[in-house]
């Protein structure tokens, strides 16, 4: 693990960078949580933020970072193309729509939200094309398994540089981790701290004990470790504070491995869609 604080960031595959964690906005719906939420993690020093045209947010996240006068080239922006928006001509368009929304001329990022069969490729071929336009610097795909990256990989021009997964200690998908890894993409985690339901693991409370620390700063501290990048998300002022605060201390190789083995594969999330191409199920 090599970041040291929320401004530290990790190189991508592609030549860019990354903070090396992120703030998530799925659920803030309207404009005034949303300013003050923002301006919160911006103050505690977030500067990824996270968004999705699902999350139909985008255009009060604009207003917000609008508001708040935050210089873009300070900000990390990324957001994610709906099932409904696939297909080649229909991600270009509602790309287009997304950047309106946000009230910004690029992306730092652009992810596929869900693989969906039908659009499987022409999504990633639009999403190459983006890139190449200039209006994302950087693309990748989400809630995608191994089988998914290694389809991808017979057709892709390039592959993505970051695959965002539901991951918590329930869920640690280490196959997939390992995967990215091994394939110089990196692994996001969306719901690090699932849902709220690993938060009450009296294992990982006793671990955070000896620390001083909260379950949710553990288990986040525990995800960096592992190379994880962890987006989590919080509308309470003082949790979005503390999520910050888990580079003052480090967990032992036991405490890792301890968390390691509480996983379930207990997944909260949808499952990933499964792909189909000529009747050969993956
Ligand atoms: P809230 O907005 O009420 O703080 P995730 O799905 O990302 O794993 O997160 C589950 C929920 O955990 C978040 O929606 C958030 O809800 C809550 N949460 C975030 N940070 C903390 C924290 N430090 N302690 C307790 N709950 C937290």
């Amino acid at each position: 693990m090599t970041i040291k604080n929320l401004a530290s960031t990790r190189p991508l595959a592609d030549g860019n960078a990354i903070p090396g964690m992120g703030f998530g906005t799925y659920l803030l719906s309207d404009q005034e949580t949303m300013d003050a939420t923002i301006k919160t993690a911006w103050d505690a020093g977030y500067r990824l933020f996270d968004t999705a045209m699902l999350y139909r947010n985008e255009d009060i996240l604009g207003t917000t970072l609008q508001n708040l006068q935050i210089p873009r080239q300070e900000l990390f922006l990324t957001s994610k193309v709906a099932e409904v928006a696939q297909g080649y001509d229909e991600t270009l368009q509602a790309v287009t729509g997304s950047l309106k929304r946000l009230q910004t001329d690029y992306l730092d990022l652009l992810l596929i939200h869900w693989p969906v069969r039908e659009h499987f490729f022409d999504t990633w071929r639009a999403l190459e094309q983006l890139k190449a336009n200039g209006q994302v610097k950087s693309i990748g795909v989400s809630n995608y398994t191994v089988a998914h990256l290694e389809l991808l990989a017979t057709k892709a021009k390039e592959m993505p540089v970051i695959n965002q997964v539901e991951y918590h200690p329930y869920l640690n998908q280490q196959a997939l981790n390992d995967f990215d890894t091994a394939n110089h993409i990196i692994t996001e985690a969306w719901s690090p701290l699932g849902r709220r339901v690993d938060l009450a693991d009296p294992m990982i409370a006793k671990i955070a004990g000896h620390h001083n620390k909260s379950v949710a700063q553990t288990i986040l501290r525990w995800e960096l470790q592992h190379d994880i990048l962890p987006i989590p998300k919080s509308q309470h002022a003082e949790r979005i504070r503390q999520n910050a605060e888990v580079f003052d201390f480090t967990l032992s190789e036991d405490e890792m491995t301890m968390i390691d083995l509480l996983n379930k594969n207990q997944r909260n999330g949808n499952e990933p869609e499964i792909v189909y191409e000529t009747g050969k199920q993956y």
